[in-house]
């Protein structure tokens, strides 16, 4: 194969983005060959494209090697088993679906491994997590990790431009199924999954809607350390802050600037041997400077990553497997506060689908 044929299913704002830089030929190897959405894309960017309202007619044209799945989250489950059923190399947007039992459905499809399957995970190409990840290790055993993740500012005009935004039935929840999938997989990427999950999520408090657009949770790692997530889409201006903290020292990255402090020796052993009552350990700090990336960027980056494992056997920056953690941590926190009480990972799949069928049926 020469060129992957792309197919964009969803030709929505994402869709749209994804076909901007597709048409201006960013993604090398690669040509956008067809479309398709329940509804005629009016866009121009979508002009002279073929186009199909149908996405199984689309996997079974043979016009196209590979989809990108940008519809809406629950459909992302019976599109991507359909695709992958079929051979067809499949790129799906985040979240890779909305509860754990579809995430399932969805890996379980991918029998065929010569079939490249990954997820829009396009933060993970952010420099400053790119440098946090090669440097983690340094930090030595993780103390505490904390994310606030509060600059997700949304409108209500925002939440009605779309009839399926903002609803259990059409999105399956709200800032932690739409917006913190980035920043619930960095976390994942970064330091692994908790043990544990106590959390409160406010349903409609900032807008008229009936999912969480505040979520506040306690997390529990193996090894003991401790997180703080904090998400809302109300406040503004709102905090974009990752902190990981180990004994050997600390990273921040906030406002796109990274800062990484060093311990000379662990705080742990410097405790337990000063003879000193008010010393700590030496630290010394240094901010990291790192590119400039552009939002879109980071998307062609993700889409050129899969086309070179289609053709070339590159390893995948974010392979769909993975999107399974960050819909269950999403799952954990819905569940906590519906239960009340703190979750213990991994969680049962069918308990979140049932409690989840429940919020749907829920007269608003
Ligand atoms: N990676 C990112 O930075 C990023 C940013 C925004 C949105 N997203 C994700 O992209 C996806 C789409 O979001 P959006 O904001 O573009 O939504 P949108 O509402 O603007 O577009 C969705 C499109 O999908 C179409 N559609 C619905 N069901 C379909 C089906 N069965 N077959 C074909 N088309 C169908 C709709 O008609 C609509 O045109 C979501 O998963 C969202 O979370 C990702």
């Amino acid at each position: 194969m020469k060129n992957v044929r792309l197919g964009i299913i969803g030709t929505g704002s994402m869709g749209a983005g994804h076909a901007t830089y597709l048409k201006e030929n960013k993604i090398n190897n690669c040509v956008l060959s067809a479309i398709c959405d329940v509804v005629k894309p009016t866009n121009e960017i979508f002009n002279n494209i073929k186009y199909y309202n149908d996405y199984k007619e689309l996997i079974l044209s043979g016009d196209v090697d590979a989809v990108l799945i940008a519809t809406p989250h629950y459909a992302h489950t019976e599109i991507g088993v359909f695709a992958l059923e079929n051979n067809i190399h499949t790129l799906v947007e985040k979240p890779i679906s909305v509860h754990k039992n579809d995430c399932l459905k969805l890996i379980n499809a991918h029998k065929n491994k010569d079939v490249i399957f990954a997820a829009m995970f396009n933060q993970r190409t952010k420099p400053e997590f790119i440098k946090i990840k090669e440097l983690i290790s340094t930090l030595g055993n993780l103390q505490r990790v904390n994310y606030i993740i509060t600059d997700w500012y949304r409108t209500e005009a925002y939440y009605k431009s779309g009839t399926w935004r903002a609803t259990w039935g059409g999105e399956g929840g709200g800032i932690l199924l739409n917006q913190c999938p980035h920043q619930l997989d960095i976390l994942q990427w970064l330091v692994g999954m908790p043990t544990s999950i106590l959390a409160t999520c406010d349903f409609g408090k900032f807008h008229n809607i009936e999912v969480e657009d505040e979520v506040s949770a306690i997390m529990t790692f193996k090894n003991g350390a401790s997180g703080i997530f904090t998400a809302n889409t109300g406040e503004y201006p709102g905090t974009n802050r990752l902190e990981i903290i180990g004994d050997l020292g600390k990273l921040v990255y906030e406002d796109n600037k990274l800062t990484l402090s060093r311990n000379c020796v662990s705080a742990t052993e410097f405790s337990k041997t000063t003879k000193e009552a008010w010393s700590t350990p030496t630290c010394e700090t240094i901010k990291i400077e790192m590119p400039k990336q552009e939002f879109l960027n980071q998307h062609a980056t993700i889409t050129q990553n899969f086309v070179n494992a289609i053709l070339f056997n590159e390893d995948l920056i974010a392979k769909s497997e993975e999107g399974i953690n960050s819909v269950e941590l999403a799952n954990s926190m819905i569940l906590s506060e519906i239960k009340k009480e703190k979750i213990s990972l991994p969680i049962n799949g069918d308990e979140y689908e049932e409690a989840l069928n429940q919020l749907k049926d829920k007269e608003i």
